[in-house]
């Protein structure tokens, strides 16, 4: 039975440690950021679907290449559930700054297909809901790992290694992760796939960065469970400076992490595909967060939230 409007919701994404390498089956942290986040709304409308979101405002199978993922997926989402492409209008609204590692394309394929399920009224199990995401992000970042459609789908703290079994973890950690996004748009799919080509280029000093970026991971589990605040941030200075040496880095990332650290960040790091998008630096308190939040600000960050690493509750 129809419904006249489905409601779905998903939250952002953080990887804390192992981006890039988890995509070589290293494993990776990644924490649910629950400070933004995705709703879809579908309702009905005669006609063809349409689409209604910040990028576009039309037919949905007229929509342009960087919305193909999502229209492939509510297309065969329809289809598995024996309905017709036509009779309703998807709305989209976030607060997840697009393209900036955060988790927007995840979040937007997974509260569509939460909405969905709801306007249709038909089960859509949480292995579906991760399965369908997997499909949009397929066609948005060409071979993802599928750690953000793991992490925002299941909404825990996660311990990724692709192609296992998702492991939680507790965080334990008195701290806070500041998070900056650096106004620029993250570019995933070609930092993924220019460092593939590095990789076969280099192989030995390439497959050791990898291997190192995964240890670092390791000992940050370790570390968060611990609640071994330096640990963790001397971690996170070490990766950032593998994934620089990798290139997934740039100058203006390299500038906010770099100004992080001489306010007094006990680390620093990108976070998610890089080339643009955001860093994340850790502190001691609150306090510390805002001060160093605002002194990014300075510097060009173009948002910035504090994130409690206790209870995963955003603390702005
Ligand atoms: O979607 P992003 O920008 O957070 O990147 C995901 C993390 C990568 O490891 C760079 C890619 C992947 O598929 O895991």
């Amino acid at each position: 039975m129809e419904k006249n409007i489905g409601v779905g919701r998903a939250l952002g994404k953080i990887i804390l440690m192992g981006e890039h390498a988890v995509v070589y089956g290293q494993p990776a942290l990644a924490l649910p950021f629950p400070a933004v986040e995705t709703k879809a709304f579908i309702s009905k409308r005669p006609g063809p679907v349409q689409l209604d979101c910040i990028y576009y405002k039309d037919e949905l199978v007229k929509a342009p290449d960087i919305l193909l993922g999502l229209s492939e997926m509510v297309k065969g989402i329809v289809e598995a559930y024996g309905e017709k492409l036509e009779g309703f209008e998807i709305r989209i609204e976030s607060t997840i700054p697009p393209e900036r590692g955060l988790g927007s394309s995840a979040a937007v394929a997974l509260a569509t297909s939460r909405a969905l399920y709801k306007y249709f009224n038909k089960p859509l199990s949480y292995e579906d809901q991760i399965k369908w995401a997997g499909v949009s992000e397929k066609i948005v970042h060409g071979n993802p790992s599928g750690i953000d459609s793991a992490t925002i789908g299941g909404e825990e703290a996660l311990y990724y290694i692709k192609g296992q079994p998702f492991q939680s973890f507790e965080m334990k950690l008195d701290g806070y992760l500041l998070v900056a996004d650096s106004g620029r748009k993250g570019q995933t799919k070609e930092a993924v796939s220019s460092l593939r080509a590095w990789i076969e280029d280099n192989p030995v000093e390439g497959e050791g960065l990898i291997k190192e970026l995964g240890d670092l991971a390791r000992l940050s589990k370790e570390a968060v469970e611990n609640n071994q605040l330096e640990v963790l941030g001397q971690a996170m200075n070490q990766a950032h400076e593998i994934l620089d040496r990798l290139g997934v880095s740039d100058p203006g990332l390299n500038q906010l992490v770099g100004q992080a650290r001489k306010e007094g960040a006990l680390g620093a790091k990108l976070t998610g595909g890089g080339r643009g998008g955001a860093i994340i630096a850790l502190v001691k308190n609150k306090e510390d967060g805002l001060k160093i939040g605002a002194k990014l600000k300075d510097a060009g960050a173009r948002n910035t939230w504090i994130y409690n690493l206790r209870d995963g509750k955003d603390d702005k």
